[in-house]
């Protein structure tokens, strides 16, 4: 990935975008993104997770997520990942999305808990969207489940692309065999630096089968801020990271199969810096295993 403007630049153009559509739409050009494998569309390649912070449609978390969602968007990204089971999360985007027009900016991701019409029907109601980006079956845990009514879905043009989720290690097994057999288009699965499992073993396969890969839960649900806190960031990151959750989403970033990183928040500052992970150059091999060991000897 190449990353060619410092966040401050980016942020005082997506400023003046404001005044000057078209120039913003230049800037929007260069940022960096990834390639969905199965199309080669692009997609920018740090998003927006919403597991809990959207849970409760009331005035305070709407406010809340309108700040986030415009956050996303100006400062270059286009990914939002929520799921049928994030409280009343897909209620609070649509009712965010639709009004403002924002839904074409935007590549919605949601999660189903089974390949169910029904649930189907209201996901696509609650985020007001006739059609969605990505089309997502959480948590799988048997590795005999079949995709087919997802693909079917798929050909009708209900979704554009079809994915399977985990977090949990002990599904790995059938997140391998459903990868495997049914070759859908993304993996959702949990991927940071101090919980790096996946790096044997779904992230081969991944490549393998031309999956893009979604990393779930980046930043270990906010472990990781508390295992710094009081810390400053180390000399020798600071040419790639200006803040931890930087240097936290660059580490996933530098592993070329990762699509996009998918942190979750209901902070527009935090959206911010998160997406700044975009910009500056990522770490070398060499300074990924001094991240590692940084981290391991915390
Ligand atoms: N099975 C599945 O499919 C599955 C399971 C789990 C998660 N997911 C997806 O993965 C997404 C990410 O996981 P997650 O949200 O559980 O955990 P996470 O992204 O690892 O961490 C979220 C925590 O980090 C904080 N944070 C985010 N950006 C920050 C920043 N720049 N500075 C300081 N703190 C920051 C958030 O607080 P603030 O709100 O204060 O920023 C929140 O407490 C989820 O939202 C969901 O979309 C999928």
């Amino acid at each position: 990935m190449t990353i060619s403007m410092t966040r401050r630049k980016v942020a005082a153009l997506a400023g003046a975008a404001l005044l000057a559509p078209r120039a913003f739409a230049q800037t929007q050009a260069s940022l960096p993104t990834r390639a969905i494998p199965s199309s080669g569309e692009q997609l920018p390649a740090v998003g927006l997770g919403t597991a809990y912070v959207f849970d409760t449609a009331d005035a305070a978390t709407q406010r809340k997520a309108e700040g986030v969602v415009q956050a996303l968007i100006a400062g270059g990204g286009r990914l939002i990942d929520t799921a049928s089971t994030y409280g009343d999360a897909e209620r609070v985007l649509g009712d965010v999305i639709a009004p403002a027009g924002l839904r074409d900016k935007l590549f919605i991701a949601t999660k189903l808990e089974q390949p169910n019409a029904a649930e189907l029907k209201r996901s696509l109601t609650r985020l007001k969207t006739a059609k969605l980006d990505l089309l997502q079956l959480h948590n799988v845990r048997n590795p005999r489940q079949s995709l087919a009514q997802f693909k079917d879905w798929k050909a009708q043009g209900v979704c554009r692309y079809i994915g399977i989720t985990s977090t949990f290690h002990g599904d790995f097994a059938a997140i391998e065999a459903v990868l495997g057999r049914e070759k859908p288009d993304f993996v959702q699965i949990d991927y940071s630096i101090d919980d790096r499992e996946i790096e044997k073993r779904i992230l081969p396969l991944a490549g393998e089968v031309k999956a893009g890969v979604l990393t779930a839960v980046p930043f270990g649900q906010g472990r990781l801020f508390g295992a710094v806190r009081g810390k400053a960031i180390p000399d020798w990151a600071r040419e790639f990271a200006e803040s931890w959750p930087q240097f936290f989403l660059k580490y996933l970033l530098a592993d070329p199969r990762v699509t996009a990183v998918i942190p979750g928040t209901g902070n527009p500052a935090h959206m911010t810096d998160n997406l700044g992970a975009m910009h500056g150059r990522l770490p070398t091999p060499e300074q990924r295993r001094m991240m590692v060991a940084f981290v391991e000897g915390l």
